[in-house]
């Protein structure tokens, strides 16, 4: 039984769409757990660039089924703008996609409520991508939500709806805020793409688990990354979702025993969007050298990441809570003109060096990180193939950040194209994937 779940080890963005691209040659469904449309996943076939922010990246791969399961949150414009550009490119979306009727509905308004705690001077600004995720699955625990399937029963929508709009109007007006939204026209614009989707509307959780059992492979994919998970990220600085691979269970509607393997997908350094402590950033002339080299701008919102060192403390905390059995480390090129590279082996906090994640914003943001310093190679990794041509240094780099995190480096990728990849032999990432 190998269904392996791939995500994000540090706070996203770290090459999951890539990865999930070239892994699900391997599977026969990729599966999405959570988020939304705030996920931006750049894919490279050939010559051709494919931005997914809903469907999973399997979704390139003739003959694999993508399903989006009931942990994502689903924003049906900006679904079926995506299903048409992947048309477009000549893939049967309407045969290979699958949405779960369990999944929930964002709506127009959900980001009027985003506007309120992101655009008012005296709350904390998250640095959302306003996509209204966290405002929908707020209705979802809130227990008041509309999920996919609602919308095929006429009465019961329109009832739900209602209520639900009359809340976002009654809320924009105590806070004052200045909106045009046509409720009603929303309405009937919803119940025309639910019959768009309608042949693509399955119970996914049913279909997954009839599927494995006939002996078919899953790949799970993850969005966001485990440092922006609801419960174990820098919160309030997260995602409001479950990104951890206990997401995958309940947001796919899987046990926990069908889960053969954990990949934890991470850059050879680390990025962040959007607001929140980051131990290792440097706002300095190198982290302008990475943003630079690795092109780190938001595929979503196009903001500038913030760059860091790879953070050891960091990753050995996410490989904890996610189990990870193997590492994908991206991105190596971007290092290649680097003289040194200063690594986050630990953190230090009034004084004494920490053991273990703090929990709170106000010592995270005083965490001094402990750097060693590796030499560069300085010469170009960009396309490599082979484990035997990465130069020593870079391999020595490879080395320490497995002997130090305690997961193996299962895979390296040097370039965004698909066969800019070198996959470790002997590796338990080789095993997962045989
Ligand atoms: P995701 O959200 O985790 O899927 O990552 P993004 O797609 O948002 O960001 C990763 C970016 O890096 C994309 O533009 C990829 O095409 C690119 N990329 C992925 N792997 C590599 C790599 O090994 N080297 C370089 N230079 N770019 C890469
Ligand atoms: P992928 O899948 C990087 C960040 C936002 C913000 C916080 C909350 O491409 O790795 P939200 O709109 O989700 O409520 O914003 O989370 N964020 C991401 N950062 N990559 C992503 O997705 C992200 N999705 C959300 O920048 O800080
Ligand atoms: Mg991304």
């Amino acid at each position: 039984m190998k269904n392996l779940i791939v995500l994000g080890a540090q706070w996203g963005d770290e090459g999951k769409g890539k990865v999930v691209d070239l892994f699900s040659e391997k599977f026969d469904i990729v599966a999405r757990y959570q988020g939304g449309h705030n996920a931006g996943h750049t894919v490279f076939v050939g010559s051709r660039k494919f931005v997914l922010k809903l469907i999973p990246s399997g979704i390139l791969r003739p003959g694999v089924q993508a399903v989006i399961g009931n942990g994502v949150v689903v924003d049906l414009a900006a679904l079926i703008e995506e299903m048409k550009s992947l048309e477009a490119a000549g893939i049967d979306v309407t045969r290979q996609l699958a949405i779960s009727n369990r999944a929930h509905v964002i709506f127009p308004f959900h980001r009027i409520v985003e506007k309120m705690s992101e655009g008012r001077p005296d709350r904390i600004a998250i640095g959302t991508t306003s996509r209204g995720i966290g405002p929908c699955y707020e209705d979802k625990i809130g227990r008041r939500g509309i999920r996919i399937a609602d919308l095929y029963e006429p009465e019961a929508f329109q009832a739900l709806y209602d209520t639900l709009a009359e809340d976002k109007q009654l809320l924009a007006q105590t806070f004052g805020i200045q909106e045009n939204i046509d409720y009603s026209g929303i309405r009937d614009e919803y119940r025309a793409y639910a019959e768009r989707i309608r042949p693509m509307v399955h119970d996914t959780s049913k279909l997954l688990n009839d599927a494995m059992r006939a002996g078919r492979r899953v790949l799970f994919e993850g969005a966001q990354g485990t440092m922006l998970d609801i419960d174990h990220g820098t919160y309030p600085f997260v995602t409001s979702s479950s990104a951890t691979a206990g997401g995958a269970c309940t947001g796919a509607g899987v046990p926990p025993t069908a889960i053969g393997g954990v990949a934890g997908v991470s850059k050879a350094y680390i990025t962040r969007v959007g607001s929140g402590p980051f131990p290792t950033e440097d706002k300095g002339e190198w982290g302008e050298r990475i943003r630079k080299a690795g092109n780190e701008f938001g595929a979503v919102t196009g903001r500038p990441r913030r760059c860091g060192w790879f953070d050891v403390p960091l990753l050995r905390y996410t490989a904890m809570l996610n189990g990870f059995d193997t590492l994908i480390i991206t991105k190596l090129d971007v290092l290649d003109e680097m003289e040194e590279i200063p690594i986050c082996v630990a953190y230090r906090a009034g004084g004494r060096e920490l053991d273990e994640m703090p929990a709170t914003l106000g010592v995270m943001e005083s965490l001094e990180p402990v750097y060693v310093r590796m030499h560069g190679w300085r010469s170009p990794t960009r396309g490599l193939r082979r484990q035997e041509d990465l130069p020593p240094a870079a391999q020595a780099y490879l080395r320490f950040l497995a002997e130090r995190t305690g997961v193996e480096v299962g895979c390296v990728s040097t370039g965004p194209e698909r066969d800019e990849t070198i996959l470790i032999r002997g590796s338990r990432l080789e095993e997962l994937l045989s």
